[in-house]
């Protein structure tokens, strides 16, 4: 931990200073299936469970945004067998919350380019942000990240931006960063104030490159399967122990 921290401390949140949004790069359910000998779906089985656990404990917390890393752009070159079983799960995920979501209050919004994704996947996900529409925006928020790489989502934002240029609608000169975020998959949603990444992997893999410009890093070896809450309270203790400048002097 550093810093002097004892393990009691390591953990401990104050709940008044928590971070609205967090991020997470649900990485290492592969090895942690491979290491009890199952197979990769079976690691992808687990981790959509913590995702479930995690979800809970973020809107118990009070933490209004939790944006997941699911499915990334570059997941394609894995095996059909492995594609098909992720994106069984996630069918199986919005099934779930189309039946919960009222009830418990949870928005649920989709960031990356869904044209490839499967008609029956798309039709559920449509019939989860008809629902989100209709709950209260300061409900807590859950993100997608389906297909989703941050380049992609940036060149799908110029193409938009380029297009009502074309129209007519905005001028080049008018552009600047807070209307550019407006053009991103998380427009109107704040930039997270802290990204974790379990697995002991320490890269962005494509992930929020624009929105991740001041956000706190988080890195842990466990893996996402055994990802819990108490590992959520260190990540985000840690993150309060941050000293946060902004390019300032303090
Ligand atoms: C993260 O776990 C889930 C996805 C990328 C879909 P991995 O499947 O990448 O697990 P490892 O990194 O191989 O252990
Ligand atoms: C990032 O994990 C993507 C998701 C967790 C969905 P990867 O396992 O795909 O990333 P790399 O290959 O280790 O960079
Ligand atoms: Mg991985």
């Amino acid at each position: 931990m550093g810093n002097g921290t004892t393990d009691r401390q390591a953990g401990q949140v104050d709940k008044n200073r928590l971070p609205r949004h967090i991020a997470i790069i649900m990485d290492g359910n592969g090895r942690w299936a491979t290491r009890r000998g199952l197979p990769r779906t079976a690691g992808h089985k687990a981790g959509a469970e913590t995702f479930r656990r995690i979800a809970t404990y973020c809107k118990n917390l009070g933490v209004q945004y939790l944006t997941v890393y699911a499915f990334s752009t570059e997941n394609w070159k894995r095996s059909e067998t492995e594609v098909n079983a992720i994106m069984m799960l996630l069918k199986r995920y919005l099934l779930e919350a189309i039946d919960t979501m009222e009830k418990d209050s949870i928005r649920l919004r989709f960031f990356g380019d869904m044209t490839p994704i499967s008609p029956d996947l798309q039709a559920l996900a449509h019939r989860t942000d008809e629902i989100t529409d209709r709950l209260d925006s300061r409900d807590f928020q859950a993100n997608i990240c389906l297909n989703y790489g941050g380049r992609d989502e940036i060149l799908r934002a110029v193409r938009r931006f380029a297009a009502d240029c074309a129209a007519g609608k905005r001028r080049p000169e008018e552009l600047d960063e807070a209307s550019f975020s407006g053009y991103l998959d998380s427009a109107g949603i704040p930039d997270p104030e802290l990204i974790v990444r379990p697995s002991g992997e320490l890269r962005l893999s494509n992930f929020l490159l624009w929105q991740c410009a001041y956000s706190e890093f988080y890195y842990t070896d466990t893996l996402w399967p055994d990802f819990d809450e108490a590992e959520l309270d260190r990540a985000i203790a840690a993150y309060q122990r941050r000293d946060r400048r902004f390019g300032g002097v303090k």
